[in-house]
């Protein structure tokens, strides 16, 4: 069997499912382009017949990326299939990615049917998407689920139907290594054909195991690993790339490879963070903040003497460039570009145009800027127009007095004017704003992120709020926590006002 390791990123469509951290086509195309220079050998660009949004994104991929496998999802559904095949036309390789639930709660309640209708359904599927594409890939929903036997006849089936690849997804997140790698195990051995096709993990992180029991599976035999960049992904997210691109680095007992360049892994995470305002949770392995921070005195004499003693990954191995430049109001276009191509971040000029004056509107009132402040700016979207805008905004607060805050609004071009005390200055300036916007609306997330660090940092805000059932997204950037604040609670009312 082969040592190699395919790389299948999903960070576009599964990562995608976040709520509220949707890309547009440009942003998915920026990441597309930094996946291909990080050296995934296939990437998932979408559910075409979702959306038109989808639909458009893998048309653009398709155009943007050169070498990787660009990659199509359906249900086990014709017309699912015919609008995958339109929209891989351009895809120098392409890869219809289609399948159906396995497991007999799947069948039984998504579907209404039998195991027997669901073999026949997954074999005319993949029979079906043979006609556009040799590269057929099928998944078998809630495989991590499905009894071993039946799940080996499905397999069996799909690969004399055609598939190329076969996926075994673990979409609850439920299995434990031992089953799971026990699970692709079984398939190897019991699979008429099987040397015929590629068996796939797709693990979600549920119980915080997606990472281990891929492991298990490419122990097992499988040769694809279904991934996304910083885990990301609906609930707890999908097993992320940098995790297992580092494991199978670092242990090279295993013998497995892959084609990363694991020098490009720590930039595509912060452009993926701050493209879909996701922060990264500091203790997150290999790409947290905290990754490499040692604090405990006993450690840090370890490491100051020889970092072997407690550190298992060179940061330079996955891109962390400790001495890398810091940019200042002096820096001109020219600096900021380099610095932003050096993390894998092509913008058109116009987009850099833009960027480059917030950037020194920013090193205005910080002295100086650090790739996670200039990957901010990059992922903001400056274009969008906003029907409601804050003109200015004053919060006062302090010990011993009552905090207050009046704020000026620009609605469509009429200007509103209101002032509000609260328990603290964020509270007073929403409690000021909602005297304008007089709308029920609820908050039920609020984060307050620094990008980098010292009292002069900026700070990322992302909010969560509800209005008539419906929840929105918002999030805002400032060196100032008050407005940053506002900012993101302005950018939810947008979303849901005209
Ligand atoms: O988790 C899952 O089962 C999936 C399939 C659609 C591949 O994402
Ligand atoms: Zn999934």
């Amino acid at each position: 069997m082969s040592d190699r390791v395919y790389i299948f990123d999903t960070t576009l469509r599964d990562g995608e499912q976040v709520p509220g951290c949707q890309l547009n086509t440009v942003e998915k195309i920026q990441v597309a382009k930094s996946l291909e220079t990080l050296g995934v050998d296939v990437i998932e660009a979408g559910f075409p017949i979702s959306s038109p949004g989808d639909f458009n994104s893998v048309v653009e991929i398709s155009k943007a990326v050169t070498w990787p496998t660009i990659c199509a999802l359906t249900r086990a559904v014709e017309k699912d299939i015919d609008v995958a095949a339109e929209a891989l036309k351009y895809a120098k390789r392409g890869r219809i990615h289609t399948g159906i639930g396995t497991s007999d709660s799947h069948i039984r309640y998504k579907f209404n049917s039998t195991r027997e209708e669901i073999l026949e359904r997954a074999v005319r599927a993949v029979k079906y998407a043979k006609k556009y594409v040799e590269d057929v890939e099928f998944y078998a929903e809630d495989a991590g689920r499905t009894d071993n036997e039946f799940l080996a006849r499905v397999v069996e089936a799909v690969i004399k139907a055609g598939a190329t690849v076969v996926n075994i997804p673990d979409t609850t997140g439920y299995c434990l290594p031992a089953e799971y790698g026990a699970k692709i195990k079984y398939l190897c051995d019991h699979v008429a054909g099987i040397e015929n096709a590629i068996i796939s993990t797709h693990c979600h992180n549920d119980l915080g195991m997606a990472t281990a029991n891929t492991m298990a599976g490419l122990m097992n035999g499988a040769r694809q690993c279904e991934v996304t960049i910083n885990g990301i992904g609906e609930r707890a997210g999908n097993t992320a790339l940098e995790e297992i691109a580092m494991i199978l680095k670092s242990h090279k007992e295993i013998g497995l490879d892959t084609n990363i360049n694991t020098k490009r892994i720590y930039p595509l995470s912060r452009q993926v963070s701050s493209l879909m305002n996701m922060p990264v949770q500091a203790n997150k392995a290999i790409v947290g903040k905290n990754a490499f921070a040692h604090s405990s005195g006993i450690h840090q004499d370890g490491v100051l003497k020889n970092a072997d003693t407690y550190e298992i990954i060179d940061p330079v191995d996955i891109g962390l460039d400790t001495n890398s430049i810091v940019l200042t109001a002096r820096s001109g276009h020219a600096a900021l570009k380099y610095r932003l191509e050096a993390l894998g971040v092509h913008l058109e000029e116009e987009k850099l145009d833009k960027v480059y004056k917030e950037f020194l509107k920013l090193a205005d009132k910080k002295k100086e800027i650090h790739d996670d402040d200039i990957l901010m700016l990059a992922g903001t979207d400056w274009t969008r127009s906003r029907h409601i805008k804050v003109d200015w905004l004053q919060a006062t607060s302090g010990i011993g007095m009552k905090p207050v805050a009046s704020i000026g609004l620009d609605i469509a071009g009429e200007k509103f004017e209101a002032a509000a005390t609260g328990n603290g200055p964020v509270d007073a300036a929403i409690n000021a704003l909602r005297k304008i916007i007089k709308r029920q609306i609820t908050i039920n997330e609020f984060t307050i992120q620094g990008v980098t660090k010292g009292a002069d940092d900026c700070c990322k805000v992302h909010m969560q709020v509800e209005h008539e059932g419906r929840l929105y997204y918002g999030f805002g950037t400032s060196t100032d926590i008050v407005t940053a604040s506002i900012e993101a609670y302005v950018d939810c009312i947008n979303k849901f006002t005209k």
